[in-house]
């Protein structure tokens, strides 16, 4: 069993994350979490799959580009145009990992692959030999690791070992396991594989039955070193491991465990809401660590044990998540000076023209709203971030409403592709105004599947933060707006959520693409 107390964060929000249904990054949007990632001091950063679509490829050949600490890594099927393809991606990566898997479990062997457990076994061999002609840095997975029959899966993770892998990784890809049982495979691992010694043992555990984060810290406490998780939980089906809460509870609980991250805890909230903002997945208000009510004291007795000492009901402090007091930052007369200013003590760094947008847009909301707080500021940075390279563009919004009226008319302008159009529409109710107004510029077949609004802060001038989902040819993307104007929001959330969609059309996910 391994002695050394360091575990390594392997990041694959923008991977497994990313498979998530309706949760789409582009390019852009990869290179500016990635960025993030790499401040907070993730080890490996997955950024895409690259054989999956051109657009997959160009992500993490960008990534690669940018990243200079982490370590980049890109995912492959055991096949051989998989493994170039990831190699090539990721030819600029200054530190570069391929992971390659394939499926071990009777069940995928027979059903998906339709390959017998000796020529699964060769292919293990074959794809971390032809991986080792790219990197030195090789990970192998055995998928459905949990559902493996043990004397396979030990030769498997030899012959991947010797075959020069450098990390092999358990996944519970189907989120079946439990604690204790996860805990004795990776035991199980260390005590039967002879060659286990010359590589990390990882973990990557799905959330099926709500265990992954469970799950890990177990197969962590029976010497694995390696944790795949993602920002927010994000994930196929229930998600994956989320990061912020493994990475919490080893820090919050040293006692008990007595392992380390590299990860600096103060920039989970930044890294949570920028994800949020990017795929439109809102983040529940009781989500452990970056929920909106995970620091909130409701009930009187509670507030009465805060007041006298924190500790009473807290077991971490928000700031050690990076959650700051509500700061009154700035009002209307506030300059671009300070305003840079603020954008840098809050860790986030642009240039010049990055800002423009932002700063526009918060002299808009200080005329608005009395009050801005950090929390302002970060919903209107990240929406102005995730809109820059958007080919549908908000531009106005007037809409008439009301009882008086005996239907709600919306007035758009939109720039499409750079050219301003407009539309006039009528709806039941001025959201459905609004949207009609939106599908009679774009001529997209989308359905409305999800509307959901809440306030970035309290009091009736808060900004609204809207999330909506839309559904084309069973292809779902999600979309989010923030503004101080709930119908302004709302055109926002739903015009990202096409130029999302406009996205997926390009994309081309490969057959048998699983986990
Ligand atoms: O869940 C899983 O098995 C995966 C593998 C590709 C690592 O995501
Ligand atoms: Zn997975």
């Amino acid at each position: 069993m391994s002695t050394n107390n360091r575990v390594l964060i392997f990041d694959t929000t923008m991977r497994d994350g990313e498979q998530s249904p309706g949760a789409s990054m582009n390019r852009d949007e990869k290179i500016r979490i990635a960025k993030t990632l790499e401040e907070m001091g993730v080890d490996i950063i997955e950024a895409g799959f690259a054989i999956a679509s051109q657009g997959d490829f160009d992500a993490v050949e960008a990534v690669s580009k940018v990243v200079t600490e982490s370590i980049v890594c890109s995912l492959a099927r055991s096949g051989r145009a998989d493994i170039e393809r990831a190699g090539e991606a990721l030819r600029h990566a200054k530190r570069k990992r391929i992971h390659t898997f394939i499926a071990t479990s009777p069940l995928h062997m027979r059903v998906k692959l339709q390959m017998e457990p000796e020529t699964v076994l060769q292919a293990v061999i074959d794809s971390v030999t032809r991986a080792r002609q790219y990197t030195d840095d090789v990970e192998w997975s055995a998928e459905d690791a949990t559902r493996t029959d043990h004397d396979f899966l030990c030769r498997c993770v030899e012959a991947a070992i010797s075959a020069g892998a450098k990390t092999v990784n358990i996944p519970d890809t189907v989120g079946y396991t439990v604690p204790d049982e996860y805990h004795a495979l990776i035991k199980m691992l260390f005590n039967r594989v002879p060659n286990i010694d010359k590589a990390i043992v990882s973990v990557h555990c799905h959330n099926d039955l709500g265990l992954a984060v469970a799950n890990s810290l177990a197969a962590v406490q029976a010497g694995a070193r390696q944790v795949e998780c993602t920002i927010n939980g994000l994930g196929e089906r229930a998600g994956n491991c989320a990061m912020e809460e493994v990475v919490m509870a080893l820090r919050t609980r040293k006692d008990h465990m007595p392992y380390i991250t590299g990860i600096k805890t103060e920039l989970i909230t930044r890294a949570s809401h920028l994800v949020s903002t990017i795929t439109g997945f809102p983040v529940q208000p009781n989500k452990a660590i970056v929920g909106a009510n995970a620091f909130a004291h409701e009930a009187g007795i509670h507030q009465d044990g805060m007041l006298k000492d924190a500790n009473t009901y807290e077991i971490m402090t928000p700031e050690s998540v990076g959650l700051r007091k509500s700061n009154l930052v700035m009002g209307k007369h506030s300059g671009r000076h300070a305003f840079r200013a603020k954008l840098e003590e809050m860790g986030y760094n642009f240039g010049d023209n990055a800002i423009n947008d932002a700063f526009k847009r918060f002299k808009d909301l200080a005329d608005k709203k009395k009050d801005v707080y950090d929390e302002d500021i970060i919903a209107l940075v990240d929406d102005a971030v995730v809109r820059e390279n958007e080919r549908i563009k908000f531009v106005s919004l007037e809409v008439i409403c009301g009882t008086k009226v005996a239907k709600q008319t919306a007035e758009l302008e939109l720039e499409i592709d750079g050219v301003v159009k407009s539309a006039k529409a009528t709806g039941d109710g001025p959201v459905d105004a609004t949207f009609n107004a939106i599908k009679q510029l774009t001529t997209s077949t989308q359905h409305l599947q999800i509307y959901q609004v809440h306030a970035v802060t309290g009091g009736t001038d808060a900004q609204a933060e809207v999330t909506v989902r839309l559904e084309e040819n069973g292809k779902t993307v999600m979309g989010q707006g923030a503004d101080a104007d709930t119908l302004v929001a709302s055109a926002r959330a739903y015009i990202n959520a096409l130029n999302k969609l406009l996205v997926k059309r390009e994309k081309t996910a490969p057959a048998a693409l699983s986990a």
